[in-house]
């Protein structure tokens, strides 16, 4: 098994939000990075973002002091993932989306190197009985933002290698993450407590009982929330929120997780949150 403590690349595919940050995280820690994405406008402004996850991480003090970046790499297509000692995928959370991709990946990296997808809330066995060599699949949810949260959520698949769990465990350590390991299903333990949280805000909105800004005010003031749940829509992406609720609902049948109408709203409308400059608040180009 490779991809944990190596110094190898990391091949990341997707440079959307998630994949912009956890290639910011592994530049960051000295690591070199292939970034891959099939959207060509996504992959020219990711080296941009990345940058900017880069400023803000120095800024804050996160990174280890002394260490070189390594050297990011971008691609349209799978090649050069047979070189890289771990795959990291974060694309789009639709399952169909995610089995394809994932078999294709197991075709193009070698027996043994680690794969990871950081699937919000998809359970990590529908991927691996379809795909070969399960073993080397793992779920490692790394939160937004990567470079700023230490603790990344890991998510042991029924069929998940123990050797896989110990390149996951040498990758944290590379990256100076914190792992814990938690068993499969819908939403693991983080998505499935804090996406259903931010639903029930959103609907305490629609419902008139309270503004946006309170809502946010009152989790953080009485609660210790560090953001408020609305502003975390924002952070996450509301259309990825969208997304991951609708497959926890389809899996678990709590309608608490049935996206709430003014989330579907947002997303009718463009309104996905940072990465647009509006959701529930509004944000100036970074
Ligand atoms: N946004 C968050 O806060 C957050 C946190 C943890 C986990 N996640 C999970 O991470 C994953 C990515 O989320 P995101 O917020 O970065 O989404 P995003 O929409 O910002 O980015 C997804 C990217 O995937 C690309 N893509 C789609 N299909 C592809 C393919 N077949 N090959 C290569 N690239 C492809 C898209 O072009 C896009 O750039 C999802 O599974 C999501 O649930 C998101």
């Amino acid at each position: 098994m490779t991809g944990g403590a190596g110094d190898g690349p990391l091949a990341v595919i997707g440079a959307g939000v998630m994949g912009a940050g956890i290639t910011a995280l592994a530049l960051g820690h000295g690591v070199p990075v292939r970034l891959l994405d099939v959207d060509p406008d996504k992959l020219a402004a990711a080296p941009g973002d990345i940058r900017a996850h880069l400023r803000q991480a120095q800024l804050m003090g996160v990174l280890p002091p002394g260490v070189a970046p390594g050297e990011l790499t971008t691609a349209a297509s799978l090649e050069g993932v047979e070189g890289a000692t771990a795959v990291i995928e974060a694309v789009t959370e639709h399952l169909k989306t995610k089995v394809e991709l994932h078999c294709a990946i197991a075709d193009a990296a070698a027996p043994g190197t680690l794969r990871i997808t950081n699937t919000s809330s998809i359970p990590v066995a529908e991927l691996a009985e379809v795909v070969p060599r399960p073993q080397d699949l793992v779920g490692v949810h790394f939160m937004n933002p990567p470079s700023l949260i230490k603790t990344i959520e890991v998510i042991r698949g029924p069929q998940t290698g123990d050797a896989a769990l110990a390149a996951v465990r040498a990758l944290a350590q590379r990256l100076g993450r914190r792992p814990i390991v938690v068993a499969d299903g819908p939403g693991f333990v983080t998505s499935l407590l804090l996406h259903r949280m931010i639903n029930a805000a959103a609907d305490i909105v629609e419902q008139g009982r309270a503004t946006v800004a309170d809502v946010d005010a009152l989790l953080e003031g009485c609660l210790g929330h560090p953001t408020g749940p609305l502003r975390t829509a924002d952070l996450i992406g509301i259309d990825n929120l969208v997304d991951s609720l609708r497959v926890l609902h389809e899996r678990t049948g709590d309608a608490g997780c049935s996206p709430s109408p003014l989330l579907l709203r947002k997303v009718a409308e463009g309104d996905y949150g940072r990465k647009t400059g509006r959701g529930f608040y509004e944000y100036a180009a970074r």
